[in-house]
């Protein structure tokens, strides 16, 4: 093998032949269906779990800059996106745009990254899911037995007035701090995440019936949580005290990342998960009704979107609760208590739009997933079943069921930290290369045609890369440690199998034997 195989790029005119030849998929999307797709991968667990506590542990009401630092790095990287969504519709993504322009080397490194991103993202947030529904169904007298509702192991402890709770360090620190002898709680041991396995369960059924049947639940899902945001910003608005926003930035407490501008930082690199999803609208190149003008839409206008969303929304929250009781799970519904008895009917209905919200974050993850899977497959990367197309329903099922089947498991057994930590470090190498990507395509081939052309290149790329190389050095040496062993597997499998079955390498073989 030499190593130019390892660098060789995929020809242009070959990837726009790929997007415009007929691949038994369905064109149904239009910009509008793109940008709710966006939408509905962004606004999740990101702000209806992290935001308070990130307010509550690092920034103080300053996680309104937090939102603004994270959504202007992620607005780099969407610019970058944009340029090449517009120029390679292709349903591969980063992956396909790194193997334009980087190689089939990276290309793999990025496609295998991406699982991390897309399958895990799937999975980390339907074990958020799980918890909301949990909570609902226990207001309505509904009980599901507290062993099957965590991960696999996880020890559990029934806290007065809040139910069973995974022990972790800061709950342990919080029953001392209250005087309570944890030891004479009642414990039990986890066996599996139940209501997360359902989820990514039912979302698989309706990924392979069919792309419109999945846009339209997802339209249904952006719908409510849009709503309900809007219905929390417009009321919370009359209830903010403005003394909660003083000091605006709480004084560091020595502690580097410990509020203060540190604080700020560190907020901006938790609450990044926030922001993930807008690029799943790249997956779904191939199933746009007209990509070339469509997909920059969907991807600025879902990122944009959501980031005047978030920052409202942290506006409001830090303004009618101080941002130190904001450190729980559910932060928008402790904002809701604070805004008195009279509002209390809003708390099931935030419940409600935390789980539409939810849903339709994995429903779009567990969209892109296979997308990627099958641009692989199609390059002879990956075993040529993934890249099936079921005759009926005209989605790529095969590879569908595998992502359902991982994301399930994972869903069922690792707990939500381990797991959302890989998606961040995941998605920030993503966003990475494919700055980089588009840096070193302007300089290889500056007469390709460029539909969406990103703005003050080269600044808004090194800028876009350095930021999100900055935010994965700000992560815990663990992720990183599984960040390299999920790589090393990676790596093992594209040299004993996808190096062989490369179809550009067999193709290049095949021109020059004819020679
Ligand atoms: N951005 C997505 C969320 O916050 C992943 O749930």
């Amino acid at each position: 093998m030499k190593t130019s195989q390892l660098f060789s790029t995929k020809p242009f005119h070959q990837l726009i032949h790929h997007a415009n030849e007929d691949n038994g998929m369905k064109r149904a999307l239009s910009a509008t269906n793109l940008t709710t797709l966006g939408i509905g991968a962004v606004i999740g667990a990101g702000i209806f779990v992290l935001t308070g506590q990130a307010a509550a542990q690092y920034a103080g009401p300053g996680i309104v800059i937090s939102f603004l630092i994270s959504g202007l790095a992620c607005l780099f990287a969407g610019l970058c996106y944009a340029e090449f969504a517009s120029m390679i519709p292709i349903s591969g993504s980063a992956y396909t745009y790194a193997y334009a322009t980087l190689g089939e080397f990276i290309a793999w490194i990025i496609g295998w990254d991406l699982i991390l991103e897309y399958l895990f993202a799937a999975s980390t947030v339907s074990v958020g899911w799980s918890g909301y529904v949990v909570s609902f169904l226990k207001d309505f007298g509904i009980f599901i037995p507290p062993q099957f509702t965590a991960a696999w192991s996880t020890v559990l402890v029934d806290i007065p007035n809040l139910g069973w709770k995974p022990l972790t360090s800061q709950i342990t620190d919080s029953l001392v701090a209250s005087g309570i002898v944890v030891s004479s709680l009642p414990h039990i041991t986890a066996v599996l995440n139940l209501p997360a396995m359902f989820i990514i369960a039912a979302i698989t059924v309706l990924l392979i019936i069919g792309i419109k049947e999945s846009a339209s639940f997802n339209n249904i899902m952006v719908m409510i949580k849009v709503f309900v945001i809007l219905l929390f910003i417009g009321i919370g608005f009359f209830f903010v005290n403005k003394a909660n926003w003083h000091p605006f930035i709480p004084e560091n407490t020595g502690v580097w990342g410990h509020f203060g501008w540190s604080g700020i930082l560190r907020g901006s690199a938790v609450i990044f998960f926030a922001y993930i999803g807008f690029d799943a609208v790249s997956t779904a190149a191939q199933e746009a009704k007209n990509p070339q003008r469509d997909m920059p839409i969907g991807i600025l206008g879902s990122l944009g979107i959501s980031t005047v969303l978030y920052i409202l929304v942290a506006i409001v929250l830090t303004g009618i609760v101080s941002y130190t009781f904001l450190n729980v799970a559910d932060p928008i519904a402790v904002g809701v208590d604070a805004m008195g008895k009279g509002l209390f009917w809003l708390r099931p209905i935030i419940k409600i739009a935390a789980i539409a919200g939810l849903s339709s974050v994995v429903l779009v993850m567990m969209l892109g997933q296979p997308r990627i899977f099958y641009a692989m497959s199609k390059d002879g990367l990956l075993p040529p079943r993934f890249a099936k197309i079921h005759p009926r329903f005209k989605t790529p099922y095969f590879s569908t069921i595998i992502t359902g089947v991982v994301a399930c498991i994972l869903a069922g057994i690792l707990p939500i930290n381990i797991l959302g930590e890989l998606v961040s470090i995941g998605t920030l190498l993503a966003f990475a290369i494919v700055c980089i990507g588009i840096l070193f395509l302007r300089y290889k081939s500056p007469e390709l045609k460029r539909p969406f052309r990103t703005p003050w290149v080269p600044l808004i790329p090194i800028l876009g890369a350095s930021i999100c190389l900055l935010q994965m050095y700000s992560l815990p040496f663990d992720t990183w440690l599984r960040l390299i062993v999920w790589m090393a597997i990676g790596m093992v499998i594209y040299f004993t199998y996808s190096i062989r079955h490369s179809v550009l390498r067999n193709e290049t073989q095949q021109d020059k034997t004819k020679r």
